[in-house]
């Protein structure tokens, strides 16, 4: 996101505590190391600059840690979250756009998913995200914050520069595990259920590009610069690729043979998650460049192949 605002002429200051990020990942403007529910430092932050629009990234993400330990998830991506905004309305600062989740879904009524379907989590993960779009909704109202929350499907691939790239730790998404298989990092891919209602029985997920999802970022600021109230939407390719597909696609790429073992189903995980992107498409003019996942998964093995140990390798 950084780069692609830099590409396009704009000044961007970016806060991250590094708890789980990277310095290495930002190419660019300026960098402050710090949280963001520290209400001080927000205060330093918004007096001395002038703010268009904060993208809100930060996040914690593991949905089994979530259940294990919800009120780390509650306190970090919804409490300090309230800080953010409070912060941004003690400065005047009007415009927002969320990093939302597929996750507010919930185990989905019909594919593809459209926004208006009932969003009822099936974990704190989802719940907090979930929250937070009520309360963008509540601030519009009060205190005329338009924002943008954008329901991101499976985030995936990675820049077509190289330069970067997924490194979560631990890794919970699915290309870079099997990409480190076909590293030799680990020796299996484990996939979850096989007995799923899908045409091969295992999971299907709609993978969207990470320039894709910055490209909707883009356009979203752009809209509500332009005083729109801002909006929900959906952003996923509009197909569904299984588990199996995905190992098959890396294969392919990597030209390495990957071994696999079946393990059983994780509670939790939804038989299907499909995008339908509609609203993004006609509302914000969205068009994903990468629909076909192979491509995706080329991206992601360019930066795991120049990063074996991601960002500790010297870039
Ligand atoms: N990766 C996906 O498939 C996916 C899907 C849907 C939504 N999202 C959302 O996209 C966003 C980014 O996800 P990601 O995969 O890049 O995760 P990530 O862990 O790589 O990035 C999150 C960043 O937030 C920082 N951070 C966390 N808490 C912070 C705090 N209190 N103060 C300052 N910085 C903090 C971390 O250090 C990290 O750099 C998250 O909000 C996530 O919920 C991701």
């Amino acid at each position: 996101m950084v780069k692609a605002l830099l590409d396009e002429g704009h000044s961007v200051a970016t806060l991250d505590n590094l708890s789980k990020g990277h310095h290495k990942a930002v190419l660019g403007g300026e960098f402050i190391q710090g949280d963001l529910g520290d209400p001080s430092l927000l205060k330093q932050i918004f007096s001395t600059r002038k703010i268009d629009c904060v993208m809100h990234f930060a996040a914690f993400i593991e949905v089994g840690e979530s259940v294990q330990d919800p009120l780390k998830y509650y306190v970090n991506n919804s409490g300090k979250t309230l800080e953010l905004l409070s912060s941004m309305k003690k400065h005047g600062v009007d415009k927002f756009i969320l990093s939302s989740t597929a996750a507010v879904y919930g185990e989905p009524e019909k594919t593809p998913i459209e926004e208006c379907q009932p969003q009822i989590p099936v974990n704190p993960y989802g719940r907090s995200k979930q929250f937070l779009e009520a309360v963008l909704q509540d601030c519009r109202e009060a205190y005329g914050i338009r924002s943008t929350c954008l329901r991101y499907f499976n985030a995936a691939g990675a820049d077509a520069s190289g330069l970067i790239g997924e490194d979560h730790n631990p890794e919970s998404h699915l290309i870079p595990i099997v990409l480190q298989v076909a590293l030799e990092q680990r020796k299996k891919i484990s996939i979850f259920g096989t007995d799923y209602p899908t045409p091969d029985g295992t999971c299907l997920r709609d993978y969207v590009h990470v320039t894709d999802l910055v490209q909707a970022h883009l356009l979203a600021a752009e809209q509500l610069m332009d005083g729109d109230q801002g909006g929900i939407y959906n952003l996923g390719c509009q197909q569904g690729f299984s588990v199996r597909q995905i190992i098959e696609m890396a294969r392919k790429v990597t030209g390495k043979s990957i071994p696999e073992i079946e393990s059983p189903r994780r509670p939790g995980d939804a038989a299907v998650l499909v995008a339908s992107s509609q609203m993004a498409r006609s509302e914000l003019c969205w068009s994903p460049k990468y629909e076909d996942p192979e491509e995706i998964v080329a991206t992601a093995w360019k930066w795991h192949q120049a990063h074996p140990n991601g960002y500790d390798d010297k870039v």
